[in-house]
């Protein structure tokens, strides 16, 4: 009688299998060698470059033991597949949907492509869902939306497109879900208001996508949703007002979408908000009172819409815990009363208000706000009256910008208290009196922008004391008498601009000091004197202005030496006598020359730019002759004959080689180096602001950190191609991290490598650092790495290049050795921290040395 019970039982099996619910397969019963063979073809289509799963998931231990894999006691079968950072490559097998007792599935932070695979939705007790950071491509299976055990799951930073399934389409069954995210990805449509049955839903985060249509008001039904992140989509419409209802909401962020209408007076009901983020959409009307009832904001992002009306005047006592308020860039009107509230938020670091028309006159209450402030922005916006003393209080201040108002008065001397301000801008004010010497104590000075205004006197000798100083512009004031020798001492000097003055006295040799210079603007003063010499030290320079002086003499020739840099050269009106160089045919990267209204004479040379009309202005130097095309009449006929010039043209040029070569070798002269890049002026302008890049133009810019963008990934970092919203092309290096130590020091060492300043070493550009993100935004160099040009066969470069290459080389480590205020050591110099910039002439590239190495996670 054994047969009786083995045909119950297998009648008890056939019926089990039939009315479970959860068995996703009927034709094999699951167990765990099914396991073992899903795990096997998981392993078999992941690529596996670091060999992780290679040495650990062998076939002599039991999958249970297997590194990520986790098991249930009872029954030994796969419960957990976690393996996370582990460089895994290659496509998600279809089969680990036969892990049918997986309830935790973390694949996040690899490098995995192609689609999900569908069947995941069939796996019956999957409750934590991670697939977040890969390249997973292709639409989200419809089946993820119907998964009655799924309380956690995100798919961000993916490269996911398609649209979510309609509220028509069936089925949507999320009961337990508590967060989704699905942000940095490629998806469209519209946003279903079935997200609003899940109603444990904590979480929901669809930004950095393309979602359209309008924000449905069902999602005002989740009562117990913490975060609210629809950002950088295109959403239209209005905000719901019943999102007012999200009385558990810590933070809202509909920054970057196209939506319209007024901000709803029901946010005023989300009492526990803290971040509530509005910026860059279309809204209008005004602040709504009732909003101060959401005491709890710390961080307030309105900037770029079109809201009108007053800001409300008891913002501070409303919110104690600001620390963040940006307004900038609206409408807004009326008075300034609502600084005094602020005083009482003692945590306030950051206050924008610039590009508004508030037309109120400054209070002195100002000087109350809390010393954590650390940018006080209100530049353009029509502010009225003095600038109050009490500044001086506000000694947390690094950027200040009240430049572009109605500021009338004096500059006040309590500015110098102001120890760690590195951007002052009060420029197109109508201040008056004389700059303050007590200016020079503000030794942490970057940028000084004093430019029209109506200021006197003289230039203080004690700026000079302010060593760090990059940018300084004076211009368009009635500054008077010399430039002070000080002046020429401030080695970092970047940009001077002091046009627009009545100085005088003439140009000293220690001007050669200033290698750095990028901009230097004299133009429209009573300078006199020989153009000096020195100027042919400036090697960096891209736009020399000395026009409308007293410069008498002749152009030295050393101009020429500027070949390397300059663009723009403007000389004109001036009593400039003798020649033009013949050598200025050379200076390659001129986009305007102007010498016209001088005394110049003899013969235009020709070619280079001087065959370009629409580059060269000559007028007024009516003893020029030749270049018939610019209108002037023809020279005497030169002495030397023809066959004079035949021989050398083809005796000169092997010489020139060969002289050319040699002085490479002997004397390291720099002069050989041609076209190199030309910097434009709008990149420069660029500098002259206070540029932070948030990490949503990185973003951006980056195509959202995609791989096509992926230049370089090392084990610290990895470096993107990056285009910023201004046009500028750079390298961003995002910093790993996990890497705790780097990310401790970083904004030390940004500190530090932002000072250093080289034609030979990659300029750091800006950097984006937040509590979890760091990166370095830097010049981006296309040409790849000497690595790439000495071991690969599509690149070859030939012994000019060369010894070009080794002389830029040694020129950076002169500077870092020699130069710089720090010696500073490089620690890893080898060919693949060697960089090339493009280049018009083949011979010559810009070799620029890698520094964002020396950042200390990259050890000795
Ligand atoms: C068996 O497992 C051990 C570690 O337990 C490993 O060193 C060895 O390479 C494995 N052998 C095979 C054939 O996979
Ligand atoms: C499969 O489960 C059985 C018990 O049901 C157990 O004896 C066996 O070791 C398990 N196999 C593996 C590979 O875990
Ligand atoms: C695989 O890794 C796990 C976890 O690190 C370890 O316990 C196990 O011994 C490893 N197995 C083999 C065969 O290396
Ligand atoms: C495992 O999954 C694959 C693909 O989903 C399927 O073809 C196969 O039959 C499954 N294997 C078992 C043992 O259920
Ligand atoms: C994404 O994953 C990569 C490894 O594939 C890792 O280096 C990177 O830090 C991760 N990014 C984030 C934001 O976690
Ligand atoms: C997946 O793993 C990552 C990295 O360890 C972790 O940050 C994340 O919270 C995990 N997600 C889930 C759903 O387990
Ligand atoms: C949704 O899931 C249930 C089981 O949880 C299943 O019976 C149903 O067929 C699924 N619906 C679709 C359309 O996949
Ligand atoms: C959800 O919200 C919508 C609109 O806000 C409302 O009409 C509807 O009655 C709500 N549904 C539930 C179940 O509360
Ligand atoms: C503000 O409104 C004007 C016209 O009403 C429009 O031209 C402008 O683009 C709007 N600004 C923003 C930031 O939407
Ligand atoms: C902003 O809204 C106004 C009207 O509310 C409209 O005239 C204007 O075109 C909108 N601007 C943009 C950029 O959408
Ligand atoms: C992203 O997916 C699209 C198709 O949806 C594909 O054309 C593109 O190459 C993918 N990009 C990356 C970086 O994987």
């Amino acid at each position: 009688m054994e047969v009786l019970p083995a045909l119950i039982f297998i009648a008890i099996q056939f019926i089990l299998l039939f009315l479970h619910p959860l068995q996703p397969a009927m034709s094999r019963p699951h167990n765990n060698f099914t396991d073992l063979e899903s795990l096997l073809a998981f392993k078999a289509s992941v690529a596996d470059p670091h060999g992780l799963l290679a040495t650990n998931w062998t076939a002599n231990a039991s999958f249970c033991s297997w590194i990520g894999v986790r098991c249930s006691h009872r029954r030994q079968r796969v419960v957990a597949l976690k393996l996370p950072f582990f460089f895994l490559g290659g496509s998600i097998s279809p089969h680990i949907a036969n892990l049918s007792f997986l309830s935790h599935l973390n694949l996040s932070n690899n490098a995995l492509t192609g689609p999900i695979p569908g069947a995941i939705g069939r796996l019956p007790r999957l409750a934590l869902f991670s697939l977040a950071n890969n390249s997973l491509s292709g639409p989200i299976p419809l089946s993820i939306f119907n998964m009655s055990l799924l309380v956690k799951v995100s798919l961000a930073k993916n490269n996911l497109s398609g649209s979510l399934p309609s509220d028509t389409d069936p089925p949507f069954m999320l009961p337990r879900l508590q967060w989704m995210s699905l942000s940095y990805n490629h998806l469209t449509g519209s946003i279903m208001s079935n997200f609003a049955r899940s109603s444990q839903l904590q979480l929901l985060s669809l930004s950095f996508n393309n979602f359209s249509g309008s924000i449905p008001p069902e999602l005002g039904n989740i009562t117990g949703l913490n975060f609210l992140y629809l950002g950088a989509n295109q959403l239209t419409g209005t905000i719901p007002a019943s999102i007012g209802k999200l009385s558990k909401l810590n933070r809202l962020n509909l920054v970057d979408n196209y939506l319209q209408g007024a901000i709803p007076e029901e946010l005023g009901n989300l009492l526990d908000v803290q971040y509530l983020g509005l910026a860059e959409n279309n809204l209008t009307g005004s602040i709504p009172m009732a909003l101060l009832n959401a005491s709890k904001i710390h961080t307030l992002i309105l900037y770029e819409n079109n809201l009108t009306g007053s800001i409300p005047a008891t913002l501070g006592v409303s919110w104690p815990r600001l620390e963040i308020v940006d307004i900038h860039r609206n409408q807004l009107t009326g008075r300034l009363g609502f600084i005094d509230s602020l005083s009482n938020c003692r945590n306030l670091q950051y206050l924008s208000l610039s590009e508004n028309k508030i037309s109120d006159f400054l209070p002195h209450s100002l000087g109350n706000l809390s010393t954590s402030l650390n940018y006080l922005l209100l530049g353009s916006s029509y502010i009225k009256g003095r600038i109050p003393s009490t500044i001086g209080n506000l000694h947390g201040l690094i950027g200040l910008d009240l430049g572009e108002n109605e500021l009338v008065g004096e500059i006040p001397s309590e500015f110098s208290r102001l120890k760690g301000l590195q951007g002052l801008f009060l420029n197109r004010n109508r201040l008056n009196g004389y700059i303050p010497p007590e200016l020079g104590l503000m030794t942490g000075l970057n940028a000084l922008y004093l430019e029209e205004n109506a200021l006197s006197g003289t230039i203080p000798h004690s700026l000079g004391n302010i060593s760090g100083l990059q940018e300084l512009s004076l211009a368009a004031n009635g500054l008077s008498s010399g430039i002070p020798d000080s002046l020429w001492s401030l080695t970092s000097l970047r940009v001077l601009n002091l046009s627009g003055n009545t100085l005088d006295g003439s140009l000293p040799q220690q001007m050669g000091n200033l290698k750095f210079f990028d901009i230097l603007d004299l133009s429209k003063n009573r300078f006199s004197g020989n153009i000096s010499s020195v100027l042919g030290n400036l090697q960096m320079i891209t736009y020399l202005d000395l026009s409308n002086n007293s410069f008498d003499g002749e152009i030295p020739s050393s101009l020429d030496r500027l070949v390397i840099s300059i663009g723009y050269m403007n000389l004109s009106y001036n009593r400039i006598s003798g020649t033009i160089p013949k050598s200025f045919t050379n200076l390659g990267k001129l986009y305007s020359l102007d010498l016209s209204f001088n005394k110049l004479q003899g013969p235009i040379p020709e070619g280079g730019v001087f065959s370009n009309s629409s580059i060269v202005s000559l007028e007024g130097n009516p003893a020029l002759c030749g270049a018939l095309k610019l209108g002037f009449s023809p020279c005497p006929p030169p002495s030397n004959s023809k066959s004079n010039l035949h021989l050398l043209k083809y005796i000169l040029p092997p010489i020139v080689l060969v002289v050319l070569l040699l002085s490479c070798f002997c004397t390291r002269l720099i002069f050989l180096r041609w076209g190199k890049k030309l910097k434009l002026p709008s990149e420069d302008a660029s500098l002259n602001t206070i540029r932070v890049i948030s990490y949503r133009e990185l973003v951006r810019a980056t195509n959202n950190f995609s791989e096509a963008n992926l230049v370089g990934r090392g084990s610290f970092s990895s470096v993107f191609k990056a285009y910023l919203d201004d046009g500028l092309v750079t390298a961003v290096k995002v910093l790993n991290s996990e890497n705790q130590s780097a990310l401790r020091s970083f904004d030390a060492e940004y500190c530090a490598l932002s000072k250093i300043r080289h034609r030979n070493l990659v300029r750091i550009i800006s950097m984006c650092s937040n509590l979890d993100f760091k990166a370095l935004v830097l010049q981006f160099m296309p040409n790849g790495s000497l690595e790439q040009w000495l071991h690969s066969h599509n690149y070859y470069l030939n012994l000019l290049q060369r010894i070009n290459i080794m002389v830029d080389v040694s020129l950076a480590f002169e500077y870092l050795h020699h130069y710089h205020p720090h010696v500073v050591v490089h620690r890893d110099l080898k060919p693949s921290n060697v960089l090339l910039d493009d280049s018009q002439s083949p011979n010559f590239f810009l070799v620029t040395v890698s520094l964002y190495c020396l950042l200390p996670h990259q050890g000795p």
